[in-house]
């Protein structure tokens, strides 16, 4: 059979030609020589098929048409392939596994201080800011801590080389430094607001202390602050340690110990038990009922209103929530810790 023979040569011609053709124009000129309308191979091998045998006809006429569809779409194949942009893309697999793209989270800390304002904004606090670098009138002095004060030791502070740096509020002046406590923005509220107050205060403090496991030169406090006609110790209590539960999500136990801040009278340092930590106590800050001096100093009258005051580390407090030991995980910025939160 001559021309059953013919139609697989054909085949085979034209789908190395189409195979080879590396342009849409080679494409054209292949498309043209074998399937071309006028002139093309297809049409000669068409011509054929009328001198086949009554008997041949069926077989010959099915094998045309497989070859001519073969063909056909080996060209449109060809077409597709070489239409595609060149590029890297163009070599891409997508029926490959992908590669998950890495998707960030909330540094633990920014979660923390989100919670804490969550917790806080339920018992009536509002939220306030106040700078990092303070002058200070208001780190210092209007907090009742006067000049030959060993807490003011520069040794104890990051006080700023620059004299003339502006602080971020009213700038009452002295020298600049780092703030050492979230307590400068109680006096930074209560010069703009009349009682009653309530608000919490959530930044970074800053002290050159030596750097341990919970002792770090730069960390967060959440400041609150209440005042009002009645407000009393017991009420401090019952906030501190409703949000420590709140937080923690059981209970607690909270120790308050008789202490000294220049700002608060009484004053307290407070303590949160911590199985397995130190001696099973760790403290978390200092409290206290605001001393007559302050209420004075921005222009309240202590015999009509009272109010407390509380400063924590926060970095203690979500430490003993993720069962976290050291206080540096927080700043390593090693990966393999921060992807857990
Ligand atoms: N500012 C104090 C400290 O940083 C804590 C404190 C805040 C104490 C408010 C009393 C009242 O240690």
């Amino acid at each position: 059979m001559d021309l059953m023979q013919q139609f697989t040569d054909y085949e085979s011609q034209a789908l190395a030609a189409l195979q080879s053709a590396g342009t849409a124009e080679d494409l054209e000129t292949v498309r043209i020589e074998f399937l071309g309308a006028k002139n093309g191979r297809m049409r000669d091998l068409q011509g054929l098929l009328g001198k086949a045998t009554k008997e041949e006809k069926p077989l010959v006429g099915k094998r045309f048409n497989e070859v001519k569809e073969a063909v056909s779409a080996a060209l449109e194949a060809r077409r597709r392939v070489l239409s595609r942009p060149k590029s890297a893309a163009s070599d891409l697999d997508i029926t490959l596994p992908g590669i998950r793209p890495r998707v960030g989270r909330r540094h633990p800390l920014m979660q923390t201080i989100a919670e804490f304002k969550d917790i806080m904004g339920r018992f009536g606090f509002t939220v306030v800011e106040g700078p990092e670098i303070e002058d200070e009138f208001h780190n210092f002095n209007a907090l009742n801590i006067p000049e030959d004060h060993p807490a003011r030791d520069p040794l104890d502070m990051f006080y700023l080389a620059a004299a003339n740096v502006s602080a971020g509020g009213a700038g009452a002046g002295g020298a600049m430094l780092l703030r050492s406590q979230t307590s400068t923005v109680q006096i930074r509220v209560m010069e703009q607001t009349p009682p009653p107050i309530r608000v919490i205060s959530i930044g970074r403090v800053y002290r050159p202390d030596v750097i341990d496991a919970t002792h770090h030169c730069m960390f967060h406090q959440m400041e609150g602050l209440m005042i009002g006609d009645t407000v009393n110790m017991a009420e401090l209590k019952t906030v501190l340690r409703l949000f420590a539960e709140a937080y923690l999500g059981h209970e607690v136990t909270l120790r308050f110990r008789p202490s000294f801040f220049p700002f608060t009278e009484p004053s307290v340092e407070v303590d949160m038990s911590w199985e397995g930590m130190r001696g099973g106590w760790v403290e978390i800050g200092g409290a206290g009922m605001v001393d007559p001096n302050v209420l004075r100093a921005v222009g309240y009258d202590p015999e009509q209103v009272s109010g407390f005051a509380f400063g924590f580390g926060m970095e203690r407090f979500c430490m003993r929530r993720h069962n976290i030991q050291d206080i540096r995980h927080f700043t390593n910025n090693d990966v393999k810790f921060l992807k857990q939160f």
